[in-house]
């Protein structure tokens, strides 16, 4: 499984986004996925912000280098080591976050990229590990996280990609899970019965890039700062009534 800029349309703009708004900082935040490029971000953006973040991943050592990389902000870093993608690695998640109460965010950034053979070319074993990673993950990360979701306000986060609005031929599975990821999102917001609790899908259409890249870029992109920002001004303050906000431009 890799991470491709080259599967995403060409030649379009980039779409800046508003700075954050002044809303009060959250207080406790998990990330799941935190040791992949959106979400190693967005951990260190939220400590920067004062947040507590528990970031979960499957690499110990990974999520060692991610507290490194936070510097002194790495000290509000709770490292939760564990593999979503399994009934005891969700079990694991859901007694870490009992032991920090509830909390009044959760990102789901899990799953990358992924281009392979045409469906009908693809062979069964590639099939169930996507199926894995881009929804069962997904599935027991919300069922880990959703009932310990401050019922006094706070939001779930889920990142999406190109493929979930549009059919991506070589990428079949990415597009597959990307579907049912939007509908597991809506069914558990059907599902909660707390008002206050709100479910959004971040979906990011274009390739993201580090910060200052996107000048440099030969098609349409998006900064990972605008992605970060964007997820974190949802989670603080987004309507309920955004289901799915779309960054970039098909
Ligand atoms: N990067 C982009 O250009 C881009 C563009 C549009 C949308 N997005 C969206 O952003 C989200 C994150 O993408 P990314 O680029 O940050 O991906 P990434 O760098 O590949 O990171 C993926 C994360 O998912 C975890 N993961 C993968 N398979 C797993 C499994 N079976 N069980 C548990 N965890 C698993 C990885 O953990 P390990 O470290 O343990 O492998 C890693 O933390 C995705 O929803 C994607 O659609 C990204």
């Amino acid at each position: 499984m890799r991470r491709s800029m080259h599967r995403f349309p060409r030649g379009r703009q980039t779409v800046a986004m508003a700075p954050l708004r002044p809303d009060p900082p959250l207080a406790t935040a998990v990330v799941h996925g935190a040791t992949g490029y959106v979400g190693g971000h967005l951990v260190r953006a939220l400590l920067a912000d004062g947040t507590v973040v528990l970031a979960v991943g499957r690499s110990a050592s990974r999520l060692e280098a991610l507290r490194e990389s936070a510097g002194s902000d790495g000290s509000r870093l709770v490292t939760v080591v564990a593999d979503v993608s399994t009934d005891e690695g969700a079990r694991q998640v859901a007694q870490r976050l009992d032991e920090h109460g509830v909390v009044q965010a959760a990102f789901a950034a899990i799953g990358g990229w992924w281009e392979g053979p045409h469906l009908v070319d693809l062979d069964t074993p590639t099939w169930s590990a996507l199926l894995t990673s881009h929804l069962t993950a997904h599935f027991l990360a919300a069922r880990a996280t959703v009932p310990r979701l401050d019922p006094e306000g706070s939001a779930y986060v889920a990142f999406n990609g190109i493929a979930t609005l549009q059919p991506e031929a070589g990428s079949g599975p990415v597009s597959v899970t990307g579907a049912g990821q939007s509908m597991l999102l809506d069914v558990l917001r059907a599902e909660d019965g707390r008002s206050d609790v709100r479910y959004h899908e971040l979906c990011v259409v274009n390739p993201v890039v580090d910060v200052g890249q996107a000048v440099h870029a030969t098609e349409a992109v998006v900064e990972i700062t605008d992605v970060v920002a964007a997820a974190v001004t949802l989670a603080r303050s987004g309507d309920s009534r955004t289901h799915r906000q779309e960054l970039g431009r098909l």
